[in-house]
């Protein structure tokens, strides 16, 4: 693998979505040339693979600190690679929740130390958040923002929504919205789960957003359900994310009380699931909303099971499976888990033109069956298990190889390489 000191990476023979096949000259952590290159210090050959850009995952919960169990820095990030994913953004549901520019300075210091991807981190909003101080300390969003509660998190009232947007429109950054809303009753089973947090509160929760939202503030709404939802948000006024478990999974053929489905907003019926598939060209990106737990905390009864399911590191493979099956295009993938993104989160996207990022991931052309055995979440389990996908060989971050048919290697991007810290700040961030 190319180490510091080596100075150029060639990936040989890359066919370009379009058609066109050429090598793809890079060096500090950007692509320099696609075309016919010279030798290399490194070279990887890339005919019968696809090269992908890299992903960004704008909806991870690396959880750590006391919910080490369920993941940390180091294996919610290892998960990331080993799915083709190089950037993620962390969300601030954490114990205790991210509501200070100390608690912010805390989390990037824990993160530095451990990642294995770029990593960008939102701030809460809550009653008592200081949003002008992390917005300076340099988080990149405000949210999930919990317009209905979930796993560790409250919902917060209209008045604390409005004044929240207010101030993040004056800093003309961005607030993303968790969209449902919640009703009384035991939680007994996956399709009453779906009841008691219902598409039509999760459309009403979006509109109600929408009206407040008298000072115009940059909105992006998180993991979507439903196709309802996703018309109810014109095009252009905000940005709509939807998740790998809304698209390939419904409550239906599995056990009708199987915690490991159970996820706010809920799995939904197959007729739902297939409808919200249907308006695929109106999802802007597609985010993982990786949300671990632990085997013991969901063996629990499903009332009491916490919701959420592992996903970034099976995002792009189950996307990929599609691929495999000429359901989406490759071009599709790129554009919603890789360009898209990065836009949005104010980074260099990654690709194959002179000045991109050097960030790509390297699949072949197999399926292979998902088994939580091989995944690298601490969680340990997965709601795919037996489905089919298309996993990376390799992946690359900034020009280097950091993960090998298995292996891992701490990317060093110091000085020479396309930054001094793996730490994506956000635009309001102030040394
Ligand atoms: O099911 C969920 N779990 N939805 C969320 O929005 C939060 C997440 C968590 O943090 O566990």
């Amino acid at each position: 693998m190319l180490e510091k000191g080596q100075e150029i990476l060639v990936l040989r023979d890359v066919l370009i979505p379009g058609g066109r096949v050429a090598d793809i000259t890079i060096s500090n952590g950007q692509v320099m040339h696609a075309g016919a290159a010279g030798k290399g210090d490194l070279e990887i050959s890339c005919r019968g693979k696809f090269v992908l850009p890299a992903g960004t995952d704008l909806h991870v919960h690396m959880r750590d600190g006391p919910q080490k169990e369920k993941e940390t820095w180091e294996s919610g990030t290892k998960s990331a690679i080993a799915g083709g994913i190089t950037v993620v953004v962390d969300q601030p549901n954490t114990i205790p929740a991210l509501t200070t520019s100390d608690l912010l300075r805390d989390r990037v210091m824990l993160a530095e130390s451990q990642a294995y991807t770029r990593f960008a981190i939102n701030g809460g909003v809550t009653s008592d958040a200081d949003l002008t101080g992390m917005w300076k300390a340099g988080v990149f969003a405000f949210g999930e923002t919990f317009a209905g509660p979930s796993s560790y998190g409250e919902a917060v009232s209209s008045e604390v929504l409005v004044k929240a947007m207010n101030q993040v429109a004056g800093f003309h950054g961005l607030m993303t919205i968790h969209a449902e809303q919640v009703t009384e009753g035991e939680d007994q089973s996956l399709a009453y789960h779906d009841h008691l947090r219902p598409v039509g509160g999760e459309v009403q929760a979006i509109q109600d957003l929408l009206t407040l939202n008298t000072s115009r503030c940059n909105l992006h709404f998180c993991h979507l359900s439903s196709a309802d939802a996703i018309r109810t948000i014109p095009e252009g006024l905000a940005s709509r994310e939807v998740t790998p478990h809304h698209l390939f999974l419904s409550y239906e053929s599995c056990d009708p009380k199987d915690t490991h489905r159970k996820v706010n907003p809920p799995l939904r019926s197959e007729k739902v699931r297939r409808e919200l598939f249907s308006c695929w060209n109106q999802i802007d990106l597609i985010g993982s909303d990786h949300a671990p737990h632990t085997k013991a905390e969901k063996g629990q009864e499903f009332a009491m099971a916490p919701s959420g399911i592992p996903g970034v590191e099976t995002m792009i493979p189950l996307l990929m499976g599609w691929v495999h099956e000429k359901k989406i295009s490759i071009a599709d993938v790129i554009a919603k888990t890789s360009s898209r993104p990065s836009e949005i989160l104010g980074i260099t996207k990654a690709g194959f033109s002179p000045g991109d990022r050097a960030d790509f991931a390297l699949y072949p052309d197999t399926l292979t069956r998902i088994s939580a055995d091989t995944l690298h979440s601490n969680a340990g389990w997965t709601p795919y298990e037996g489905m089919m996908a298309v996993f990376p060989e390799q992946t690359i971050l900034g020009g280097l190889v950091v993960f090998d048919s298995g292996d891992f290697f701490r990317p060093d991007l110091s000085d020479d390489y396309s930054g001094s810290s793996l730490w994506v700040p956000g635009r309001g961030y102030s040394l």
